[in-house]
């Protein structure tokens, strides 16, 4: 899909849908671009609104036919909600409605009317873009024939630049949702895909790939080199399956920036049945994104290549299966983690805390980083607790959290702190080892693990998400079609973007 802007009025705009982007209010401004607009149409817009036909609530649509008054043949308005409620949210979430709306058309070009408001023009049109294309992500490479009904024929997206908006920021922002649109729908693509096909070893080749078309370093340790960094926990969690694990190094490092990094750490757990202590088989399928953190890791990196981010990121995967097998580790056994601490594997279904201590430990000692961030769909627990509307973060990092809290509001990703009392340490005590991997009763699942995790940053400032809820979505809503959401990787960018200028300061963020 080809998104670009350009300079025209609104009646010259040749494409097959003009969408008008409407706030929920009784008239149009006078004067306004849309006001001189319906002049054209002879009043057709004026008309909706009277009737009542079309409310301008947030998500809601008219389609018109235009009767040869503009070059356009429909014009379809799309409603953005209370004035008040104008956020880049709102719009994200417009954009992805009249996208859709026109594939369900059948045409094969739509055109975006921006609506004017305080927003500058170029989070105007990173917020059109990633609405639009984050909207119409499907995934369907395992379809043989199209689904019944599917006429998908849209191919481009102009956006329409009038009066006194300034083209080059719209277009740099249009630029920047690309970016993050394609680097969410990727790692979408790859949490979607089943695990047959997303093996451990497939996420290291597409992480080559990624570094084969951006300025990204890519290694990857195979067991060899897992053994020679003593990482007992990873091979321990992959010991079961017949695919071999595997552990991602990508590097940005602009202009060979020596500075310390920020590693960003992503579960890569490419199936997890449970191993040993195996799931229920009811929804066990969904095991195929316990990948997810990794792929948001990522499309965080192949993002912040692509936007020439300032400063030096490594992004750090640890991938394996978690399958039962005569070779499985199993509940009792002991293994010992890269950074030397023992650990009793009571339940063999908390192997993402195993595979993380490997990876955050590898972080520590390599890269000494100025701060650790890490994702995982560590705990159903998180799921209990906050839904799939908010990310659980815990950690040792007030600034970066604040940072993530604003950046979580501004992008719609948005995160919720637990806390990490040392209380919360105790329950992972073990009679034989340093640690345990799970708590002794049920009791705040989510921070257990956090807490776990904590075993491995040392003095390391850190932050971890969980992001069970919030990385998969059993309902479609407006950008988020059902299934993998790609959560992470739009928060990420923005913290990390924040951290360059200083200080964070949004230019609106979301209320919805
Ligand atoms: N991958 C799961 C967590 C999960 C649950 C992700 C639901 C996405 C949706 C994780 O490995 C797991 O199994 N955690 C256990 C931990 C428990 C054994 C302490 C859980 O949450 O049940
Ligand atoms: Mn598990
Ligand atoms: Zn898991």
């Amino acid at each position: 899909m080809q998104v670009v802007v350009k300079r025209d009025k609104p009646e010259r705009v040749a494409a097959d849908v003009l969408a008008v982007f409407l706030r929920q209010e009784k008239s149009l401004t006078p004067k306004s671009v849309v006001a001189q607009l319906d002049v054209r149409l002879e009043g057709r817009i004026r008309d909706y609104l009277d009737s009542g036909d079309f409310s301008g609530a947030l998500n809601s649509t008219a389609l018109m036919r235009t009767g040869g008054t503009i070059q356009a043949p429909r014009v379809l308005l799309v409603g953005l909600g209370k004035a008040e409620a104008f956020t880049l949210e709102a719009l994200r979430q417009a954009s992805a409605t009249a996208a859709t709306a026109a594939r369900r058309l059948g045409v094969s070009s739509v055109a975006f009317l921006p609506p004017p408001g305080d927003i500058a023009p170029g989070e105007v049109g990173q917020a059109l873009t990633e609405g639009a294309l984050l909207g119409l992500y499907t995934l369907k490479k395992y379809k043989t024939a199209p689904e019944n009904g599917d006429k998908d024929h849209l191919r481009e997206l102009h956006i329409v630049a009038t009066g006194s908006t300034t083209q080059r920021a719209l277009e740099s922002g249009v630029q920047r949702g690309q970016i993050l649109a394609e680097a969410v729908n990727m790692a979408r693509d790859l949490s979607n895909s089943p695990g047959n096909e997303v093996n451990p070893s497939y996420l290291a080749q597409q992480a080559q790939e990624i570094a084969a078309k951006t300025a990204l370093r890519c290694h990857v340790l195979d067991v060899d080199g897992m053994r020679e960094h003593q990482m007992g926990c990873l091979l321990g969690v992959a010991q079961g399956s017949n695919q071999p694990p595997a552990f991602i190094i990508l590097e940005h490092a602009p202009q060979g920036a020596q500075e310390k990094p920020i590693v960003l750490v992503g579960k890569g757990l490419t199936f997890d049945s449970g191993g040993i202590s195996i799931k229920p088989a009811a929804n066990m399928e969904d095991m195929k994104m316990d990948m997810s953190g990794g792929a948001a890791v990522l499309g965080i990196m192949q993002a912040l290549a692509q936007l020439g981010y300032p400063r030096r990121v490594v992004g750090l995967v640890p991938a394996s299966e978690n399958l039962p097998s005569g070779n499985a580790v199993k509940p009792g056994d002991i293994l010992r983690a890269m950074s030397g601490k023992t650990v009793e594997v009571i339940n063999t279904d908390a192997e993402g805390r195993l595979i993380l201590a490997d990876a955050l430990a590898y972080a520590v000692q390599e890269f000494k980083p100025a701060c650790i961030v890490d994702l995982a769909t560590l705990t159903g627990a998180v799921v209990v607790a906050l839904g799939s509307h908010a990310t659980g973060m815990m950690g040792t990092d007030k600034a970066m959290m604040d940072r993530l809290r604003t950046a979580g509001d501004y992008s719609a990703e948005r995160v919720w702190e637990l806390p990490l009392f040392e209380e919360y340490s105790k329950q992972i005590k073990s009679d034989f080892t340093d640690i345990k991997n799970v708590g002794s009763g049920r009791e705040a699942g989510s921070i257990v693990g956090g807490a776990f995790l904590k075993e491995f940053v040392g003095d390391t400032p850190w932050v971890h998400l969980d992001i069970a809820g919030t990385a998969w979505t059993r309902e479609n809503r407006p950008y988020i079609p059902k299934g993998a959401t790609g959560v992470g990787i739009r928060l990420l960018v923005k913290a990390l973007e924040d951290m360059v200028e200083g200080t964070a300061q949004p230019t609106s963020t979301a209320t919805t």
